[in-house]
């Protein structure tokens, strides 16, 4: 075990540090420079098919749920194509309305998970056409989809998700610049998106380069038994990621929300004993983040800030920061996940908890 961990003390920090390879990986031949769109071959689909999708579901549940919503708010914004991510276990029973326009995803880093595989059956029993977007090649969800695509992430060992939610995003990023360029995308857009994407796995190196205020921060902070985690637009799922991780590893209570939605009941919470972390991005929304920012520092809350290099303003209100690089403004959840989920894997380690197999939990959830 010890030599497949290649030195570090958990496959979890393990997993996390073979991001850059693991991302290199799941969009490695899938951009097409030249013609400045996606390419992917498993997904079984004619670009006459493609093109008539006027509607995409997202079932999933844990981090590749938080996958899909990240998914399901880059094909709606980017590709202009209405789009949704919901539980698997809730799909199920709701009766689900499937329209000949509607195309589904079961993303599923095992494969195996039940809730999940029986609603990719339910769609395809009311004839929705079902891709699966999974790790484990040959897994029950690999199979019975319609096609799909592989994320190519090698094996994931530590029960917390980390690089799965990194790749199954890069597929959806993939999926998005192709379904855009069918439709109202232009090539130097196209060019645009494609490049930063291709960039991607360097400024996660970047930030793995860097992890010793991450380290500081959960040292100073693994005590405190209650967070928020805020975020907004497309970082608003990476928010509820980063407190799942937290959650789930260290067995700290933490929220994830949309900043927004703070002063609808969670702001209530706030105290000098409730920390709040912000995901603050240079993009149409900082403003209003940096509000609710000044928000929780009037309620005396404490405010943990995750913000681009430079971002001296945020710096100056948040009683803690950490700088990520600047990329194009729907790529963050890249390398805002990263910092989230060391900072939950350090205050793991600060409390002592057993990080790659926590208790309570399974790798893959297979009954209902
Ligand atoms: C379990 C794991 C989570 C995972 C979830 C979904 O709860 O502990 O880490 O995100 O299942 O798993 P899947 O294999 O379907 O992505």
């Amino acid at each position: 075990e010890q030599i497949e961990k290649h030195g570090f003390p958990f496959f979890m920090e393990k997993e996390i540090h073979e991001q850059p390879a693991s991302v290199e990986r799941a969009i490695s031949g899938r951009i097409n420079l030249d013609g400045a769109t996606g390419h992917l071959g498993g997904l079984n689909m004619s670009a006459r098919d493609l093109l008539g999708v006027d509607n995409v579901g997202i079932v999933a549940a844990g981090t590749s749920y938080y996958a899909g919503m990240v998914g399901a708010y880059l094909l709606e914004s980017v590709a202009r194509i209405k789009s949704s991510a919901e539980l698997s276990s809730e799909v199920r029973y709701k009766n689900p309305i499937v329209t000949p326009g509607s195309l589904y995803f079961a993303v599923s880093q095992s494969g195996e998970t039940i809730d999940t595989l029986y609603a990719l059956r339910e769609l395809q029993r009311k004839g929705g056409k079902v891709l699966g977007v999974c790790n484990v090649v040959g897994s029950t969800i690999a199979r019975e989809s319609d096609g799909g695509v592989y994320i190519h992430s090698g094996p994931e060992i530590a029960v917390a998700s980390t690089k799965a939610f990194t790749s199954q995003i890069s597929v959806f990023y993939i999926f998005t610049l192709l379904m855009a360029r069918m439709r109202h995308m232009s090539w130097e857009a196209g060019i645009d998106f494609a490049k930063a994407l291709k960039h991607i796995p360097s400024q996660i190196e970047t930030i793995l380069g860097q992890t010793e205020p991450i380290r500081r921060l959960a040292k100073k902070y693994a005590r405190y038994q209650n967070f928020l985690f805020l975020g907004r637009g497309i970082n608003y799922p990476v928010a509820m990621e980063g407190a799942l991780k937290l959650k789930e590893i260290s067995y700290i209570h933490a929220e994830g929300y949309s900043a927004a939605e703070i002063k609808h009941g969670p702001i209530a919470l706030i105290n000098e004993q409730t920390p709040s972390l912000f995901l603050v991005s240079d993009d149409s929304l900082r403003e209003k983040v940096i509000t609710s920012m000044k928000e929780v520092k009037a309620r005396r809350g404490r405010v943990i800030a995750v913000a681009v290099e430079g971002d001296e303003e945020v710096a100056d209100i948040a009683d803690d920061y950490l700088y990520i690089p600047h990329t194009e403004e729907l790529m963050y959840p890249f390398l805002m996940v990263v910092p989230l989920q060391l900072f939950a894997y350090y205050c793991a380690l600060e409390l002592g908890r057993n990080v790659d197999q926590p208790r309570n939990l399974a790798k893959s959830v297979t009954v209902e």
